[in-house]
């Protein structure tokens, strides 16, 4: 059975196709455009999951998408309506919206795809979400917590699922938290307050919580509270999101908190604003993981499961997973690579392919290399056109040359094999550089990724050799797999290990299977053997505004773009010359 699963229209959209149960690629429509966070029906990555799997559209059986578009107008609607006339510019906009694309999806993708009304099929938001976490796990049975901005109406569901190899599956979602009270809006809320762009810019409040005290949540919590069933809500006098666009706080939001933060100002943690902004990143954050704990805890109690899955946006939160795991009583938790709405064009697949269509379970590999893969050769051409020359290398000697330039202090760019899905560089398109130095550190921001200086840099370590350089607590190995927690970088590292510590000691830290990147494996202990430290800083390989590189071409305009040292492509290594290094260094510093 071909499924396509399809998420669209709010942002990231992103394609996936099932073949007989079983993925066989997935894409993010950003991708292949290059406009970051594409929320246009993503055509080129249909496009490419097809070719890529040699099928035509009418070979398709099903084209699920991930969400309910009548029940995304009800609550849009609902909520615009209840705010009239407050609400009426925003009505409009959302009106056009809606009418023009959401709601007429079935019409739409029958459309554009060709394909009969009948073979369409919808799964809810949160479902999506729910079967991209569970059933892309390798476990049986978990319990299920997903958390985002908002889908239709739900915008935190809690339950648990079941699977059984070869056998039935079952995801029970059973009760939900529904806008407007959200963690996801709640959090981005703050977000656009503290200047940063919303959907986009969260990670930002998390890197700086590091440098605040939450001092501020007692105001926090006047913007939101417990409830007596165990869930929470929001005291909606401090939001606006609910009844317009145009802003997602309000008024009284600034009195409480002071002047919101403008985008163009930069962050000076030596002034008092900064220092309030730094505490208030640190609140909300605080109130976040209390919040998120203590659900699941209860669910925990509850299902008295030892296995969480987490999915929705909110599961991009590494510091909050860490503290989950920690604190909720489950032994082990799973986020996918693609917890956000990407991963939901694979999970509207997989929830229909499982639940819908009750085919019988299969193992997920578990990977996040789902895209398309690089042409080596490529470079070659392109170097060439240039005037530039490049090395054809063996493996085994291309890692240790590799090695030697990283231990050199070279900045290395590095694409090997398929493309990621998800926000992370999981070892197939990384920027990589040695881990210990704070001066690379901050070449890699002003001369690279062009970003804040508070953000963190994220290692990549060894699965085995995680726990020497890093605090893991038990049952670490899932979250660490795919980036998506924050753990302490032991005291006795931390100097050896600057580049990749956050001003709070902890890091990002993937601990990398050898059979999940072979490469990126030998590459490390290569570099291991010449320095004692088989870590590397892996940061991924984009500039500020753009999406993750895909191709070799998009790696090399990257490379001419920036200030990479050494470009690698499969086994084709291109170094910018000496004099060109030194030149672009003048330039930068003048
Ligand atoms: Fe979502």
């Amino acid at each position: 059975m071909n499924i396509l699963g399809i998420s669209a229209h709010y942002h990231d959209s992103a394609a996936a196709l099932l073949v007989d149960g079983l993925p066989l690629a997935s894409v993010q429509e950003e991708r292949l455009s290059r406009r970051k966070n594409d929320a246009a029906f993503p055509m080129a990555a249909i496009e490419w999951c097809l070719d890529h799997a040699g099928l035509e559209l009418d070979a398709l059986d099903a084209v699920v998408f991930y969400e309910r578009p009548m029940l995304k107008f009800d609550r849009v609607l609902s909520c615009l309506l209840r705010s009239f006339p407050h609400s009426r510019h925003a009505f409009a906009r959302a009106m056009k919206n809606l009418l023009g694309e959401k709601l007429w999806m079935r019409g739409i993708i029958a459309s554009e795809l060709g394909v009969p009304g009948s073979k369409i099929f919808f799964t809810e938001h949160h479902q999506a979400h729910a079967a991209a976490a569970f059933l892309t796990a390798p476990t049986e049975r978990a319990a299920i917590l997903t958390a985002d901005g908002v889908g239709e109406w739900a915008t935190l569901t809690i339950g648990h699922g079941a699977r059984e190899k070869g056998g039935g599956t079952t995801i029970n979602l059973g009760r939900e938290i529904r806008f407007p009270h959200s963690l996801g809006m709640l959090y981005a809320a703050f977000t656009a307050y503290l200047g940063f762009a919303v959907n986009e810019g969260e990670y930002k409040v998390m890197g700086l919580a590091a440098y605040g005290q939450p001092s501020m949540v007692d105001k926090v919590w006047r913007t939101v509270r417990r409830t007596p069933d165990g869930a929470f809500a929001l005291d909606l006098d401090y939001f606006e999101f609910q009844s317009t666009a145009a802003r997602s706080y309000s008024q009284r939001f600034v009195d409480l908190f002071g002047p919101p933060r403008s985008p163009y100002d930069p962050i000076d943690f030596e002034t008092e604003d900064g220092r309030r902004f730094a505490d208030i990143a640190a609140s909300v954050q605080h109130v976040l993981e209390d919040l998120l704990v203590d659900i699941a805890r209860s669910l925990h109690e509850e299902t008295g499961l030892s296995d969480l899955c987490l999915g929705g946006g909110v599961a991009l939160n590494g510091v909050a997973n860490t503290r989950i795991l920690q604190a909720s009583g489950f032994e082990r938790v799973f986020v996918p690579p693609a917890p956000g709405d990407a991963g939901c064009a694979l999970g509207a697949a997989l929830y229909a392919d499982r639940i819908c269509f009750g085919n019988s379970d299969r193992a997920f590999p578990d990977h996040p290399f789902w895209g398309p893969s690089i042409a080596p050769d490529d470079l070659v051409r392109l170097a060439d056109e240039d005037g530039l020359a490049t090395d054809y290398v063996d493996d085994g000697e291309l890692i240790e040359m590799t090695a030697d330039d990283l231990a050199a202090g070279q900045i290395v760019g590095w694409m090997d094999g398929a493309l990621e899905l998800g926000p992370r560089a999981l070892g197939h398109r990384s920027i990589l550089a040695a881990p210990h130095s704070a001066a690379i550190r901050d070449r890699l921001n002003r001369d690279i990724k062009y970003r804040e200086e508070f953000r963190p840099f994220a290692p990549v370590v060894p699965a085995e050799e995680a726990g020497r350089f890093f605090e893991l607590p038990r049952g670490e190995d899932r979250l660490a797999r795919f980036m998506s927690g924050v753990f302490p970088v032991r005291e006795e590292w931390r100097e050896q290990l600057a580049g990749v510590t956050h001003v709070d000691g902890t890091a990002r830290v993937q601990a990398l299977s050898k059979e999940m990147a072979p490469r990126l494996y030998a590459l490390l202990e290569a570099y291991g053997r010449r320095t004692g430290v088989p870590v590397l800083l892996n940061t991924s390989f984009n500039l500020a505004g753009e999406p993750i590189v895909n191709n070799v071409v998009e790696g090399y305009s990257t490379f001419r773009r920036s200030g990479i040292d050494i470009l690698i492509a499969g086994q084709n290594r291109l170094a910018r010359s000496r004099k060109r290094r030194e030149h672009i260094r003048q330039e930068q510093s003048a």
